[in-house]
């Protein structure tokens, strides 16, 4: 019996060889390309819990181990070594830059920051309690009302210019939709700051006074931005994938990724972390809390706790909890306590037999809206930092997808269950 293959046998005795394939790491794959056209059948996994839905060079995690690598990179070196401009490179490259090529891709990133004056105006269309998500994920989809000359998908130049454009432009983008919701005037980029730095200086500068940036600041939001920047085929990811697949221009794609992201059961959460955390108050309410997440007959979850393919600790929410001591200690005292408190509920949650059992550890988002708050953020933009991070992971993607010779649309299939087939019938005859 070849190894290489598993052989599916249907109730009647038809047999099917499926072949086997294997990657660098992690889990072989069944290849069930021709299992319909064989033996007339679809296979069914919602939520895509045991589906693998392309081939991929970029990031690899192994929930059992809580390892999490950008290109073979392990996040914790990244973390403890690298930049977010560097890390974007690698993801997009394959490979970490020469000191010649970091600080070209930077030049170019750092040139690029501005927006069409025109887009400006969108922003006065919004109502002034606008969610910033819904700012970010329509002027991210303007884009493809603006820059025509980056939408041919097959043109290499073309994809470079809106990789280095949607990277330059997010931040901006996001600080004017802040902006919006504060009521202040919107803060130009600057070329002579850092990525994180001139993401402070336009979400908090005002005309009325200088602004010095918070250098423990920057090197926090650059930290983050660097354990968002990519996590393999999670929800958003998928979903820029699959408008990208039917040839929609990138900028939709990534607007796509945005609204997907959104949701409180993935980017979402970290603001809906907080949340609970101001509503669970103090350590005394933690076992009503940690009771009503047991409930089955209760919708209340736990958020920022548990994760599809983390078993383990989330490595990325191991490294913000550390980073959280250090930002505290320099920014954000009076959020000491809401940081106790999460401190106490991951461990009386870690404790109870019901998350042990079912593997539920924190995950990226249980401690990030707790540094993203110290350092001035508000709850209603933490999603937005997250899709900062994310996007050069969106833009890998996408690029990697384009690129493939063998890529298709993507069109899944269904179990149907509706009605069998029926007549019209006149509304005069109807019931
Ligand atoms: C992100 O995919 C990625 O990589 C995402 C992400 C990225 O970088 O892109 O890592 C970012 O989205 C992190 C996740 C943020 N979301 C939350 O923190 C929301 C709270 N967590 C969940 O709702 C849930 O854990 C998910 C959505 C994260 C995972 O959902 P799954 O894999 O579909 O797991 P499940 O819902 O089937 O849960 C398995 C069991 C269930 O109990 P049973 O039906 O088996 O009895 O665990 C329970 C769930 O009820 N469970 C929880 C829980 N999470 C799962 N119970 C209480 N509290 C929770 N948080």
């Amino acid at each position: 019996m070849s190894k290489d293959v598993y052989t599916l046998t249907s109730p009647e005795g038809k047999t099917t060889e499926l072949p086997v394939r294997n990657g660098t790491m992690g889990p072989r794959v069944v290849d069930i390309g021709k299992l319909y056209r064989e033996q007339g059948v679809f296979t069914y996994d919602p939520g895509f819990v045991s589906t693998g839905s392309c081939e991929s060079e970029i990031t690899f995690i192994d929930g059992d181990k809580g390892l999490l690598m950008y290109r073979g990179y392990p996040v914790e070196q990244l973390a403890a070594h690298s930049s977010f401009i560097e890390v974007a490179y690698l993801l997009l490259y394959s490979e970490l830059p020469s000191a010649d090529q970091l600080a070209e891709f930077e030049e170019s990133i750092r040139r690029h920051t501005m927006l069409n004056e025109g887009m400006l105006r969108f922003f006065n269309g919004f109502r002034y309690d606008a969610h910033p998500m819904a700012v970010l994920s329509a002027v991210v989809g303007s884009m493809s009302a603006y820059y025509h000359d980056t939408m041919d998908v097959n043109d290499q130049r073309a994809r470079e210019v809106f990789t280095h454009r949607i990277l330059a432009k997010l931040p901006t983008i996001a600080a004017a939709a802040h902006k919006l919701t504060a009521g202040q005037p919107y803060v130009y980029p600057r070329n002579d700051l850092s990525y994180s730095e001139n993401l402070l200086h336009m979400l908090f500068a005002v005309p009325a006074e200088t602004y010095e940036i918070n250098e423990v600041a920057a090197q926090a939001l650059d930290l983050l931005f660097i354990l968002h920047a990519d996590h393999e085929q999670n929800c958003s990811t998928s979903t820029v994938r699959m408008a990208g697949s039917s040839g929609a221009n990138p900028y939709s794609a990534i607007a796509a990724g945005i609204a997907a992201l959104w949701g409180p059961a993935h980017g979402g959460a970290n603001e809906a972390v907080l949340r609970m955390l101001k509503e669970i108050g103090t350590a005394r309410n933690i076992p009503k809390y940690v009771a009503k997440a047991k409930d089955k007959d209760d919708p209340f979850r736990l958020m920022g706790f548990g994760h599809r393919v983390y078993k383990n600790f989330d490595p990325r929410a191991t490294i913000i909890r550390d980073m959280c001591h250090k930002v505290l200690a320099q920014n954000g005292q009076q959020d000491a306590p809401l940081f106790e408190l999460a401190l106490r509920l991951e461990e009386m949650a870690l404790k109870d037999e019901y998350f042990i059992e079912k593997n539920l550890y924190p995950n990226v988002d249980f401690y990030s809206g707790i540094i993203y708050r110290a350092l001035g953020i508000p709850t209603s933009m933490f999603t937005v930092m997250f899709a900062i991070g994310r996007t050069v992971g969106w833009v890998a993607h996408w690029r990697e997808m384009i690129r493939d010779p063998n890529g298709r649309i993507s069109r899944p299939r269904q179990l149907y269950t509706g009605s069998q087939q029926r007549d019209y019938m006149a509304i005069e005859k109807r019931g």
